[in-house]
């Protein structure tokens, strides 16, 4: 893999203050990209580390639609406008099946993992559309593929983001910009770590491969998205998921 694959790339990275979103930061720097780090949350140890020149950290809620404006506007300021867009940024939700669910909680996990991705796709398309290129790569979980019983809210917010990037990758096609879906399986990150340990051996009985990933082992497809390596690449939906879909 080609150190600079990433050299000219200007990516916003959401939910990038640990986890998934951490490691593709310090990933998209080392390979030459210059990355807006952006989080509700104030940075853990890897993007800590990875700050500097190359990585600017930006305190954004992706559920609001001003502060993604202003957030386009701070990458523009610091690196140039974004060419290069991962909405990472997720929430898990109660674990609760239809009958104990609320629509508030339904509601609440929509607005970040659905709605929040579509704000972060509408804030960098018109400056992708004026340069008639751009990469996109949305975070889904193979949990927005395949069902396992309760957790009815997280897993439907997921499985949408799917279809919004299938749609989203068919409009945008034509004007140059790819849009493409990485799907998650079992990875050791703040987030998974909130499963009770019951959950987390079911989960690891259920991957193939026998255990979880680590964070760095999932950003190696970002950076592949985000790259003119992937240039015929638009609309796809990668698991990585040691396994766990094809069960
Ligand atoms: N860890 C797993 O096993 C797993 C599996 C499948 C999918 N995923 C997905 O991977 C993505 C990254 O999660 P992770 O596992 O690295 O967990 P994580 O908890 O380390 O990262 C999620 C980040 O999203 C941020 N976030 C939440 N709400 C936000 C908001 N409104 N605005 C901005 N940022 C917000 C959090 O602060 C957090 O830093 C998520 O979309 C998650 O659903 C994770």
């Amino acid at each position: 893999m080609p150190a600079d694959r990433l050299a000219g790339k200007i990516a916003i990275v959401t939910g990038a203050a640990t986890g998934i979103g951490a490691a593709t930061c310090a990933l998209f720097a080392e390979q030459g990209a210059r990355v807006l780090a952006a989080d509700v949350k104030d940075p853990g140890d890897v993007l800590e580390g990875a700050l500097g020149d190359r990585v600017a950290f930006h305190r954004l809620d992706v559920t609001d639609e001003r502060a993604w404006a202003e957030g386009v506007a701070a990458c523009t300021e610091t690196f140039g406008a974004p060419n290069a867009l991962v909405n990472n940024a997720g929430r898990l939700g109660s674990g609760a099946p239809v009958h104990e669910e609320t629509a508030e909680e339904m509601r609440a996990v929509f607005e970040v993992n659905t709605v929040g991705m579509m704000l972060g796709m509408k804030a960098v398309l018109p400056t992708m559309l004026e340069a008639g290129a751009g990469a996109i790569v949305n975070v889904s979980s193979v949990w927005g593929l395949t069902a396992v019983a309760n957790n009815v809210a997280y897993q439907t917010a997921k499985g949408a983001t799917i279809m919004l990037s299938k749609n989203a990758a068919v409009t945008y096609a034509p004007s140059g910009i790819r849009v493409n879906c990485v799907l998650p399986g079992y990875v050791d990150t703040p987030m998974s770590r909130g499963v009770t340990p019951e959950e987390a051996e079911r989960l690891v009985e259920f991957t193939p491969l026998g255990r979880r990933a680590e964070p760095h082992e999932v950003a190696p497809m970002m950076a592949f998205l985000c790259s003119d390596e992937s240039g015929f690449v638009t609309a796809g939906v990668f698991t990585c998921d040691g396994g766990m879909a094809a069960l």
